[in-house]
């Protein structure tokens, strides 16, 4: 006999939005793929939707107020926030967004979203101005750092009479991000499926003379990782490898390269995709003389190598105007002042989020088969806490994904 599966469950927040009505339709289609729906209703919200609607809808009680003493004695609130697999808010509201991105807890709503240790997926619906003003911005790129996944908003009329972005996501097309979620690391459904990403790894090797090369001590393993979730989460993925003694990882299409001109060559011959992630340690320099044969001890003492500079990869890409993929990665391995170094890479190689790295020996991480990342973007810097190579590339992908889809623009 085989094992029940269990029914998978979503937690919906109903923010106080004209799209309010749209969530009543995400209930009936959930309801109807047998996903169970229970409800959270703002304030706001219930000026746009009733709880009697979204009750008869999801067959289940709904829940409205933190200091409910009859909702708190059936199921608390921190109960209530861990019941379901996923929470959705949708529509959410700018308000919503501002206070998750604060951690602010003043309301059932809020507080759910603070203390819940679920994946959350949040469908903005808000007027353009307040979806681009920067404070909103702020709060998106913060929360997308922090886990959140988004769908939309996208481009149109508004109710408001107004046109742009800010409309909510349509109901089946939230429908199909649960789904997603659910079959989640199942390919084709996956969060990256139809996205071609590019990645680096390894170090590079660069000729001294035919037998000798200056190299370090990078293994590959987080790009690698990465890899392999990028090709989970469904995309298409190019794994442009320096020299290393790893497997390549089933799916994932494998160049593997020596030096960092190849590498170069590789990542150019590899574009145009969707996100480029840069992990590979990169020699910065290579041998300016190409000694075509080994060099011999004369007698006269050791050689003078003079070094050149080698393409900066990361750079290029991010610099492009043809072709530009529309999220670029870095990665910034440092042994002291992480965060601060790590943002003037940011600015001076022009991409869009650096993974900054602490590969001071105590720290482990090179060679290791953990991590400990901290996320640093224009809008700010989150520490993840240490995390096994593959979990940290689970989480990176899902997040450069949340990026690569809830901005689409
Ligand atoms: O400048 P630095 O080497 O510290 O920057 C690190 C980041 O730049 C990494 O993402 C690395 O893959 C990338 N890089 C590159 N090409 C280089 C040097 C670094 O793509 N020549």
């Amino acid at each position: 006999m085989t094992a029940p599966t269990k029914t998978p469950s979503v937690l919906l927040i109903v923010g106080g939005g004209i799209a309010a009505y749209k969530s009543l339709e995400l209930i009936r289609l959930l309801r109807g793929a047998e996903i169970g729906v229970r409800t959270v209703l703002t304030e706001a919200g219930s000026r746009f939707v009733t709880p009697l609607s979204l009750a008869a809808l999801s067959g289940e009680k709904v829940f409205q107020d933190l200091f409910s003493l009859t909702d708190e004695t059936e199921m608390g609130h921190i109960e209530l926030s861990r019941s379901a697999d996923l929470v959705v808010v949708a529509p959410a509201t700018a308000d919503l967004l501002a206070k998750a991105a604060h951690g602010l807890a003043n309301d059932l709503a809020s507080t759910l979203l603070l203390a819940s240790d679920k994946p959350i997926l949040a469908a903005p619906a808000m007027n353009v101005r307040m979806w681009e003003h920067p404070a909103t911005r702020r709060n998106h790129a913060q929360l997308a750092t922090d886990g959140m996944k988004f769908i939309g908003p996208h481009e149109g009329p508004m109710a408001c009479g107004e046109f742009g972005f800010g409309r909510m996501a349509e109901a089946t097309e939230i429908f199909d991000a649960i789904g997603r979620f659910f079959a989640r690391g199942s390919g084709q459904n996956g969060v990256l499926a139809g996205k071609r990403v590019v990645i680096t790894a390894g170090p590079t090797h660069e000729p001294i003379d035919p037998v000798r090369f200056i190299a370090n001590r990078s293994s590959g393993k987080q790009g690698y990782a990465i890899a392999r979730a990028a090709h989970a989460a469904g995309a298409e993925v190019v794994l442009v490898s320096g020299p290393v003694d790893l497997p390549s990882p089933e799916g994932v299409h494998v160049l593997r390269v020596e030096s960092a001109r190849d590498m170069a060559a590789a990542v150019e011959d590899s574009l145009p995709c969707d996100i480029f992630i840069a992990a590979a340690a990169v020699a910065d320099w290579r041998v300016a003389r190409d000694h075509g044969e080994k060099i011999k001890k004369d007698g006269k003492g050791p050689p003078a190598l003079k070094l050149v500079e080698n393409p900066d990869i990361l750079a290029e890409v991010s610099r492009r105007d043809r072709n530009r993929p529309a999220l670029v990665v870095g990665f910034a391995a440092e042994t002291e002042k992480l965060v601060e170094h790590a943002r003037q890479k940011l600015a001076r190689k022009g991409c869009d989020l650096i993974v900054a790295n602490d590969v001071s020996a105590s720290a482990g991480v090179m060679g290791g088969d953990e991590n400990t990342m901290v996320i640093v973007t224009p809008e700010g810097e989150t520490a993840w806490p240490k995390l096994s190579k593959d979990a940290a590339a689970a989480r990176l992908i899902e997040l450069t994904a949340s990026l690569l889809l809830g901005e689409r623009r």
